[in-house]
């Protein structure tokens, strides 16, 4: 959910590019420079973003709010979709997910670490939830590209489909 913001940001950027007028290229590097920036907290990044676009101004930050707006509705719908999906799991799944959203919710650690966190939460379940925990992602999200032929997914991979 959390990469989806950025993705926007990348569109919005791109789409108001032309209105940027002749610091276009000052801008865009600023742009990158905060996604590039692994350092940067979720948080960090987010207010960056804001911060980036309240600079810019005029049509950017306008449509840069208003996606932000849509993406918060979509990430309530999203959740409570979500808490129907793992309403069916065992108690020992759905602990799993509550650690797994707490650490999605978590804005003060960086992608990265919300990566690994999720990922070693995910590594250290029982096969059994594991198991179960890919069935209803499966089931949420649809098989996906990572399941794919075409995909990367593989038995080593399993683990970052869980930080979707
Ligand atoms: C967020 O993550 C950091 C680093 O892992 C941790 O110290 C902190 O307690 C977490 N905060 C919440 C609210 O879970």
């Amino acid at each position: 959910m959390f990469k989806s913001i950025f993705a926007i940001a990348f569109v919005v950027a791109v789409s108001a590019g032309p209105m940027m007028g002749g610091t276009c290229d000052a801008q865009k590097q600023q742009l990158q420079a905060i996604f590039k920036d692994d350092s940067l907290t979720k948080q960090q990044m987010k207010d960056n973003l804001k911060t980036f676009f309240d600079g810019v101004g005029g049509d950017a930050a306008t449509k840069f709010n208003e996606m932000q707006t849509k993406m918060e509705s979509m990430k309530t719908e999203m959740e409570s979709k979500m808490s129907e999906a793992t309403s069916k799991l065992s108690d020992a799944a759905k602990q799993i997910t509550t650690q797994m959203k707490a650490i999605h919710d978590n804005m003060s650690i960086t992608p990265a670490q919300e990566r690994e966190q999720i990922k070693a939460l995910f590594d250290g379940a029982p096969e059994a939830v594991k198991t179960e925990l890919k069935s209803a992602k499966d089931q949420f999200m649809g098989p996906g590209p990572m399941g794919g032929p075409h995909g990367h997914g593989g038995p080593h991979h399993h683990a970052t489909t869980a930080s979707a």
